[in-house]
């Protein structure tokens, strides 16, 4: 398990063959086991490929509007900063490995509004809750659904256009104007030959992010 767990990245660049939808499914049923508010599943699974995945592409290039850099008010600037540079780190990292490898930076960057050009994308639709706990249900919906495509040798990256424009891509695809689009994932088979699929990635020593309050 910890083995797949570290295994699965994400994919940034896609072969153009359509997955079979047996294993999107698979997936998919993967995602349905994951907690969920008393068993009530509130979530709508869109998958979309050729024309509507186009159409969704074209919503969200025509309409977004990147969400504003500060972070809301409750984090201080103590915080903020703290964040800030690790976001930085990241992100020149990422840049000095895609320019060593002559990566064009432009397409890289446009991937966020194409689903990284992948054949098929998923949209994780859930209806509204007070608590927000469908929500945080259907975010462990998507992590299930990543970790079995991973297994399956299917490629995934996180979406985040889908809820900044959530607005226009309901009404390109006719959806309930009531349903949350939580975020998107696009899927495919990932190209072994892109530098994009190698950009080196780590995460924080554990104990820098844990707190030990009862030893
Ligand atoms: C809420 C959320 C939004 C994300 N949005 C995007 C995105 O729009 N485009 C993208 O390429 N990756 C996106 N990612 C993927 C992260 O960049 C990625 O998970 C992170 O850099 C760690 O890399 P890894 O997934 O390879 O471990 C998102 C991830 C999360 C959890």
């Amino acid at each position: 398990m910890i083995d797949l767990i570290k295994q699965r990245r994400s994919i940034r660049a896609f072969k153009t063959e359509i997955p079979p939808r047996a294993l999107i499914l698979e997936c998919l049923e993967a995602a349905s086991w994951a907690p969920n508010p008393t068993s009530q599943q509130p979530w709508q699974f869109i998958v979309l490929a050729g024309g509507p995945l186009q159409a969704v592409c074209h919503a969200i290039k025509e309409n977004f509007k990147p969400a504003p850099g500060a972070q809301p008010e409750p984090i201080s600037p103590a915080t903020q900063n703290m964040l800030a540079r690790r976001k930085q780190e990241n992100f020149f990292r990422m840049l000095a490995f895609l320019k060593e490898h002559e990566y064009d930076m432009q397409s890289a960057a446009d991937g966020n509004f194409t689903f990284h050009g992948a054949p098929v994308g998923i949209i994780f639709g859930v209806y509204p809750c007070k608590d927000q706990n469908y929500l945080k249900a259907t975010v462990a919906a998507m992590q299930n659904f990543m970790l079995v495509a991973s297994s399956r040798g299917l490629g995934t990256c996180w979406m985040n256009a889908v809820s900044i424009c959530q607005e226009h891509i309901k009404r390109e695809l006719a959806l309930e104007e009531e349903l949350i689009l939580v975020d998107g994932i696009a899927v495919g088979y990932p190209d072994p030959d892109s530098p994009i699929n190698a950009i080196p990635r780590d995460r924080l020593p554990i104990e820098a992010v844990v707190r030990w309050l009862d030893i």
